[in-house]
């Protein structure tokens, strides 16, 4: 059987997650990957056969199928752009792009080209979310009024915690909400199939000037540095979010890199006027069905797979399956390749580029925005 052919840009913190989870697929070899830094050590300790610091000459000389794109976000456009125009099937990570102009144009090439082009919103394909959208596509919820919660961490707390994302310069003109607020407004849309139609936010930058550590210090890493240099910090820390939905239910939401002990804490609890569901991370096989007149009821990973949800677990009850599955199960729906799938799709990342230059707008203006305007 013929392996399908891919290449990864970027071997940081999830270019590695993304390898890890190809290969638990089995009929995809990760031929190249192509990294600016140390590429060939890090080709050696993940057992990949060619190394690149150049990502054209990889898409050239390696006749891929696939490329994954797990670099800083100013550098998504133009790696997609070209393995595209070149006929490679596309994984990108989040955020979509630098700026909307970029994804609209990504967008725009997607639909002329006949390639698979997703954006990995990974956290749509935990089970329980799948659960999610469909009880309420049933409308087991009734009329959806309400939708809040919150997407909050906290290595991003000490004034000497650095990262690229801080600099908009790679980030864009949002860091936390391309961080970790476009994850929570796509999973919101996807789980309740409304669209945010309008925002109030305001931001908060906690540190306006940052200690960065001189050496070469990886995303998320604990380790203290000897010397550091001050950096002018010009994205938000924390990010508070009013929103209205298409139908006229209103929401909020909290998204933040700041707060101690809250590692990577996700939550979601959507009201209707039947019913509500409540999931979190934490728990992230459970789903809570809230209800006014009866006792609400816990639905498990055994209920879950009961419910016909069972193409998306590898393993049976009792046994935990967490972040890197989730990514498995993305990958494992995009290479499928299917008309109907969960994935997000080029028009999916594009449309969170311009809900985060919007909440970014209405930051600055101290107003609602409209999304559509
Ligand atoms: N879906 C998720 O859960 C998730 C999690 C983390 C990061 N991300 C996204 O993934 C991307 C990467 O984030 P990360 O945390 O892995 O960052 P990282 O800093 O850990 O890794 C980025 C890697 O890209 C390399 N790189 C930078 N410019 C390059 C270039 N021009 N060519 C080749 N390699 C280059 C760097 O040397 C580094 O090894 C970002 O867009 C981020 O938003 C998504």
């Amino acid at each position: 059987m013929k392996k399908i052919r891919t290449g990864v840009i970027g071997t940081g913190f999830v270019g590695v997650a993304h390898i890890e989870a190809l290969r638990r697929l089995g009929n995809i070899e990760v031929v190249a990957v192509c990294d600016t830094y140390n590429v060939v050590k890090k080709a050696e300790e993940l057992f990949v056969e060619f190394a690149y610091e150049d990502y054209k000459l990889m898409i050239d000389e390696q006749n891929l199928d696939y490329v994954h794109i797990c670099t800083p976000n100013n550098t998504h456009y133009n790696m997609a752009k070209y393995a595209m125009e070149r006929n490679v099937n596309i994984v990108l990570e989040k955020p979509m792009t630098f700026n909307s102009d970029e994804a609209k144009e990504l967008y725009e090439l997607s639909k002329k080209m006949k390639l698979t082009c997703a954006v990995n919103y990974h956290n749509r394909l935990y089970p329980a979310c799948a659960y999610i959208k469909e009880i309420i596509s049933e409308n087991k919820l009734g009329e959806i009024i309400s939708i809040n919660g919150m997407y909050v961490q906290d290595w991003l707390l000490y004034k000497t915690d650095y990262s690229w994302r801080l600099n908009s310069d790679e980030s864009g003109s949002t860091r936390t909400v391309a961080d970790i607020g476009s994850h929570w407004v796509d999973l919101i849309e996807y789980m309740s199939g409304l669209e945010v139609v309008s925002v109030l936010a305001e931001f908060k930058t906690v540190h306006p000037i940052r200690k960065k550590a001189l050496g070469d210090v990886l995303t998320f890493s604990t380790v203290e540095a000897e010397k550091y240099e001050n950096i002018n910090i010009d994205t938000e820390d924390i990010v508070s979010l009013m929103f209205r939905l298409s139908n006229g239910a209103i929401g909020n939401a909290m998204f933040s890199q700041m707060v101690a002990g809250k590692k990577n804490k996700i939550e979601v609890l959507i009201s209707g006027s039947e019913a509500s569901v409540e999931w979190s991370l934490d728990k992230h096989s459970d789903v809570i069905v809230g209800h006014r007149n009866k006792p609400s009821e816990l639905i498990t990973k055994d209920n879950l797979m009961m419910k016909n949800l069972n193409n998306m677990f590898d393993y049976p009850a009792g046994h935990t399956e967490g972040y890197p599955d989730a990514f498995k199960q993305v990958f494992k729906d995009i290479y499928n390749n299917k008309n109907k799938h969960s994935y997000a799709s080029f028009y999916d990342g594009y449309r969170q580029m311009i809900i985060n230059e919007k909440i970014y707008e209405s930051a600055k203006l101290k107003s609602w925005r409209n999304i559509n305007d």
